[in-house]
């Protein structure tokens, strides 16, 4: 098969480097893909927003598989179009997309279904918004209704707060992201992540993660894209899976069907724990970056037969194999992330590192220039190790993180601490 992977991140690079080993793979393109990915697939330099380029680039190389890394472009109606124009692709259609792109739909779905998750209710008017939130016990969570690029949720720890996060949501602050906003009870409990597939119809429970969303050390410092994460998650127990999978996944992709939208592709339910029973806090479209990362380390099975079977709607029909090993990702970023960063410092020693026992490297941000690899973006590498358990890989993560010569670069040195804590 001639396979075309859009995206350009460390998520992209984990999935470009599990699909370039499939048996079924004739070529692999990337588009525009990142200096990591070149050694596994052939980038193209097309912008994931671009979905006419992709549309004709797609044509003229025969592809017979698209998959969508990032969430923007399948809000956007990139499946739609791909598939109109006859060429098969993974994730969902723009009206299956909602469940990232609007977190009202998925709460009134969630309601409509008996999903458990926080109470909450959606306004346009601020008013009406803060005499509901203030109903509430603090923090209250208040959500821009749209994509937000991960800033568009503010957890108001004073009355004073959740006001002015209305009224600057409803004024504006994130466009018309946040023209609606919803406002919702703050959960309690230990947050982790779970991804499966659907195939509109089935559903196939992948793997747990969980993310390092702050900064900094100690969960300190603001909030990031992730900083470093997991696999598995030992709070995701497999009783607690069950649930996650009996009460959450299931009634979700049978009421999109219901709806006439079925949901095909990645579904990534962020979630919130607590006595073992799982809350929904949000939907994702798409695997999360770094979380991608961990799971793919840990998929033995061929990941592009896999993910044919969802978009030809025979997800029942697999069955996968996980490796009993534990795997750890640090992300290195520019200082200054999520802030301001200056971009273009050289990377050494990626070489060295990567060739570390159980160490793979994942580019997220990096460009190639003059044949040195440089800086090229916030989160701009991750470090992966896998062992027998948490501390090995976290030993072998930060071994490799050791090796790489990146002075205007920082990471967290703590990834896995929960886990670890667990373990004793
Ligand atoms: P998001 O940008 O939607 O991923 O949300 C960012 C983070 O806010 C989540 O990962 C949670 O840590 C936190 N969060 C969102 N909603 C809630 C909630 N209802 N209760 C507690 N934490 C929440
Ligand atoms: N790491 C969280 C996300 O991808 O949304």
């Amino acid at each position: 098969m001639n396979v075309l992977l859009v995206g350009s991140g460390g998520r992209e690079h984990a999935l470009a480097w599990s699909l370039s080993a499939s048996p079924i793979l004739t070529k692999l393109y990337c588009a525009p893909g990142n200096p990591g990915i070149e050694a596994v697939a052939e980038c193209v330099p097309i912008a994931a927003s671009d979905s006419d380029g992709l549309i004709a680039f797609a044509k003229s190389k025969k592809i017979d598989f698209v998959v969508v890394g990032p969430e923007a472009p399948l809000v956007a109606g990139l499946a739609d179009r791909l598939e109109a124009a006859g060429i098969k692709a993974l994730g969902p259609s723009a009206q299956g997309a909602r469940l990232e792109g609007s977190k009202g739909f998925v709460k009134d779905l969630c309601a409509e279904n008996g999903i458990p998750t926080g109470r909450y209710a959606r306004f346009r008017d601020a008013g009406a918004a803060k005499s509901f939130a203030d109903a509430l016990d603090l923090p209250v969570v208040i959500k821009a209704d749209g994509l937000a690029a991960g800033k568009g949720v503010i957890i108001a720890e004073s009355r004073a707060d959740a006001h002015g996060a209305i009224d600057s949501m409803l004024g504006g602050a994130f466009g018309a992201a946040g023209s609606e906003i919803v406002v919702e009870e703050f959960l309690d409990g230990e947050e982790a992540s779970f991804f499966a597939l659907s195939d509109g119809e089935h559903v196939l429970p992948l793997a747990g993660a969980q993310d390092h969303k702050r900064a900094f050390d100690f969960d300190k410092g603001p909030n990031t894209g992730g900083m470093g994460a997991y696999s598995p998650a030992p709070v995701l127990t497999d009783t607690v899976v069950a649930k996650v999978v009996e009460r959450i996944l299931k009634p979700t992709v049978a009421a999109m069907a219901r709806r006439g939208t079925p949901y095909m592709g990645v579904l990534f339910a962020g979630l919130m724990i607590k006595d073992g029973e799982p809350k929904l806090i949000e939907y994702n479209c798409r695997f999360g970056d770094p979380e991608c990362q961990v799971v793919m380390l840990r998929l033995k099975s061929d990941l592009l037969t896999v993910l044919t079977a969802t978009r030809d709607k025979v997800l029942n029909a697999v069955d996968l194999r996980w490796t009993d090993e534990v795997a750890l990702t640090v992300v290195m970023a520019s200082k200054g992330y999520p802030g301001m960063y200056a971009s273009g410092s050289e990377i050494r020693g990626l070489d060295e590192a990567s060739r570390l026992d159980g160490v793979q490297i994942f580019h997220a941000g990096t460009a190639r220039r003059d044949g040195r690899i440089v800086a090229n973006g916030g989160r701009v590498l991750s470090v992966t190790g896998t062992g027998e358990n948490v501390a090995q890989a976290q030993q072998r993560a930060y071994a490799a993180v050791d090796a790489i010569d990146w002075p205007e670069g920082f990471c967290r040195r703590d990834i896995g601490w929960r886990a670890l804590a667990r373990s004793g």
